[in-house]
């Protein structure tokens, strides 16, 4: 078989993404697979790595420059090149792809529905549980639904904005107190979200908010752990041992997340045994919720009284061998090698199953 990892993106998450495709390059089975490196740029521009029969010397070897060749650097400082292609140009017998994506484009059910209508097996949630998972507002309505504890939050659109901020105010203020976490509905890695501590501050932010999205939700911001939980499996479902993102600052943003990383992961995290088994249950619920496949994280927070609400659901969670969803499989007793493994054979399990109908 193949597998065609596809990595990069127009992301804020590009970078995240070419050391996870490092990662998990290095984790396949060669014995089993071909593996077809795809690597999109930052433009966008679907550029067809050499083939590979063994991992690649180092991360950066992961990108790609436009070339006539696609050829993989083996030493630091050589520029590995690839053939530009058309995206559709993927699809081959045998054939089941990884994308390794995250984000708008890659995490959103975009390119999830390009697969579909390709008819190819790949790795991961399907259109709807990625729409759902990356949409901060469709996805709270869903988990409202299965009765899944949440803060409370305010959602509006960026037309309702212009034509009445008043009434905007008027709504979040009349529900929720400071302070308050402002977001636009789909971004992920915190970009465009602000806390607000008053009206001033709450225009500045959702004005930020707007940059990124019309759609914006206001959420009423708490003082709590952010613990998170694992999802695997199709309409089986497995949870994993319950993490701690443990943070040393109010508010975990992409370059303390990514750059600067001041936070430290626990796990186990040190929380009851009956608040990690609610935790565990709720992270289920959630993945059900969406219609989620392959794999979720489940993020949670967890104030002092062990109040547990649900902050959301990443359907392309981080992924490299320091990354919390790998690290908590890896505890549950699923190591990072055969973990990759798992999430091929379940996207053939449901490219199968839905050609058995
Ligand atoms: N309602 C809230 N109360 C307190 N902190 C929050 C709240 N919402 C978000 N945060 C902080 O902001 C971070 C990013 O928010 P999150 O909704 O998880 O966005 P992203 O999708 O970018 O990960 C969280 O990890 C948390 O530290
Ligand atoms: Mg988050």
């Amino acid at each position: 078989m193949k597998i065609v990892v596809v990595y990069g993106g127009k992301s804020a998450e590009h970078d995240i993404s070419i050391l996870t495709a490092f990662s998990i390059i290095k984790e396949i089975y060669f014995e089993y697979y071909d593996v077809q490196p795809v690597f999109i740029t930052k433009e966008g521009t679907w550029l067809k790595g050499e083939p590979l029969t063994g991992p690649v010397a180092f991360a950066d070897a992961l990108k790609l420059e436009e070339a006539p060749e696609a050829h993989f650097a083996t030493k630091e400082g050589e520029q590995s090149t690839g053939v530009m292609i058309n995206p559709c140009s993927i699809k081959d017998e045998d054939t089941v792809v990884f994308p390794i994506l995250h984000g708008p484009n890659g995490e959103d059910g975009t390119i999830q529905g390009m697969f579909e209508i390709l008819d190819m097996p790949y790795v991961g949630c399907g259109v709807l549980a990625s729409a759902a998972g990356m949409d901060k507002i469709a996805s709270k309505q869903l988990f409202q639904q299965v009765g899944l504890p949440q803060v409370p939050y305010v959602p509006f659109i960026k037309t309702e904005w212009n034509e009445d901020p008043e009434a905007i105010y008027n709504r979040i203020e009349g529900t929720l107190l400071y302070p308050v976490f402002v977001k636009p509905a789909n971004m992920g890695s915190s970009v465009g979200i602000s806390k607000a501590d008053n009206r001033d501050e709450l225009m500045a932010a959702i004005e930020e908010a707007l940059k990124y999205d019309r759609r914006i939700v206001v959420e009423q911001g708490i003082d709590a752990r952010e613990i998170e939980c694992g999802v695997l499996g199709n309409d089986d479902v497995n949870t994993s041992v319950v993490g701690e993102v443990v943070k040393e600052v109010g508010f975990y943003d992409y370059n303390e997340k990514y750059v600067n990383n001041t936070v430290t992961l626990q796990i186990p995290a040190e929380i009851p045994e009956e608040v990690s088994h609610k935790v565990r249950e709720y992270a289920a619920t959630a993945f059900k919720a969406i219609d989620g496949a392959g794999l979720t994280r489940c993020d949670f927070f967890l104030t002092e009284s062990n109040e547990i609400y649900i902050n959301e659901v990443n359907t392309m969670p981080g992924f490299t061998e320091f990354s919390m969803y790998p690290l908590l499989w890896a505890e549950t007793g699923i190591n990072y090698k055969n973990l990759v493994e798992e999430l091929i054979q379940l996207a053939l399990k449901r490219y199968n199953e839905k050609h058995e109908r």
